[in-house]
């Protein structure tokens, strides 16, 4: 992510300060605070401005701003900053409290089941929290036709005299961020899933759902949203009607727009689809009214191949790309004794189809930062040191 980003998520006031108080509310000085994912490190100073110690969990580069602005806040003995992705790092001690934000969009992401449960089985002590308490997720009937219009800039399915249904259909059976007010909604939201981030068994959807309308229009499809139980009486939302939030809210689209009118009751079915009941890969959508069904499902909106669903088979045998061959060697050269032009040149001198140092040192520089060791160097004076053949 960028810099700008981050600031971006410093601005979000309704956000941060409902985080800030709910730290402020849930944690007790002494305590071991796990802020997962701290970005700049807005929560894990909040928590040690508390007295508590943090560990901060990042495995983006800005962890060195974050690193730096806990200095100038005078926390920085209270906080470690951890660099990498919380699956992979090894925990230093268990914590009592975990701060956690990164919700997939619409929560139920294979990702996000991963982190959790792993962050429960390593990284808490037992009988730990978590900061947001709960998460209820929402739905309703939206009529939106400007998020609509900007997935279907061509209703007709003609561009320039081109067909691009195949597109179309694609973009319309995915999931997609929307920014709405409440002048969207045809009927009352209804609860969709209710979660405690630590106690995500089973994690996944299938539910039913009715909404009388209260107000006739064209569905264009399902929204979704969050509201967030962060500490006791502290809550956040970015629900339509909820005010200005930084988070999306999310639509999963209808095929085709439906008419509807104001007192029918319109259903849907919602489910998430995956390997296991606790890995939702894959969302459905199920909406009949009056005019007609319209179904959707992500798995229809990811473009992927029959031979790469042949190689994802479980009895498959997966073979190493070219470009796989190049990033495990690069990875095997980093063993504590070679410098990083060595591994350049070593790397050029077994590919010479890499093309060239520039080409060279790139994907060194990537499985560098993938493998998180530290450079001895800076890269340009590396790539120097290859150019010059020494
Ligand atoms: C929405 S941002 C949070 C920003 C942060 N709270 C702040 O105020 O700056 C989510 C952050 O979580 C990080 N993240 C998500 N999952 C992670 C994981 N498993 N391990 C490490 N970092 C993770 C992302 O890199 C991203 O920086």
């Amino acid at each position: 992510m960028s810099t700008l980003e981050y600031l971006h998520f410093l601005a979000d006031a309704p956000r941060v300060d409902a985080f800030r108080r709910a730290i402020e509310a849930a944690v007790a000085p002494g305590q071991l605070v796990l802020d997962l994912g701290t970005g700049i490190g807005t929560y894990a100073m909040f928590a040690a401005r508390a007295g508590c110690r943090v560990l901060a969990v990042e495995d983006d580069p800005v962890i060195v701003v974050a690193r730096g602005l806990a200095a100038d806040n005078g926390l920085a003995d209270r906080i470690t900053f951890l660099r990498g992705r919380s699956e992979r790092l090894e925990p230093p001690e268990r914590s009592d409290i975990l701060v956690f934000e990164d919700f997939a969009p619409h929560l139920y992401h294979p990702e996000t089941a991963e982190i959790l449960l792993d962050v429960r089985a390593r990284w808490l002590k037992p009988g730990a929290t978590s900061i947001p308490r709960s998460i209820r997720l929402f739905a309703a009937p939206v009529c939106c036709p400007d998020t609509y219009r900007t997935l279907t800039p061509w209703p007709d399915d003609a561009a320039y005299g081109l067909e691009v249904g195949r597109l179309s259909s694609e973009v319309l059976n995915r999931t997609h961020a929307a920014c709405w007010g409440p002048a969207v909604l045809l009927g009352e939201p209804a609860e969709l899933a209710r979660v405690e981030p630590l106690a995500l068994d089973p994690f996944g959807l299938d539910r039913d759902l009715r909404w009388p309308l209260k107000k006739s229009g064209l569905l264009h499809g399902i929204g979704l949203w969050m509201d967030l139980e962060l500490a006791d009486g502290v809550l956040y939302s970015n629900a339509p009607s909820g005010g200005s939030s930084g988070w999306d809210q999310q639509l999963l689209p209808l095929v085709e727009p439906l008419r509807v009118e104001a007192g029918e009751e319109i259903v849907a079915r919602i489910m998430t689809l995956g390997p296991s009941p606790r890995k939702p890969e894959w969302w459905s959508w199920r909406v009949t009214a009056r005019s007609g069904k319209r179904e959707g499902n992500t798995f229809r909106g990811t473009p992927l191949s029959s031979s790469r669903l042949q190689e994802a088979r479980l009895d498959g045998r997966p073979r190493l790309t070219a470009r796989g061959r190049h990033c495990r060697d690069a990875l095997e050269l980093m063993d504590g004794c070679r410098t990083l032009s060595e591994i350049a040149r070593e790397l050029l001198a077994r590919y010479p189809e890499l093309g060239g140092e520039a080409e060279v040192y790139k994907l060194v520089a990537g499985e560098l930062d993938a493998a998180r060791a530290e450079p001895a160097r800076q890269p340009t004076e590396a790539l120097a040191e290859v150019r010059s053949g020494k």
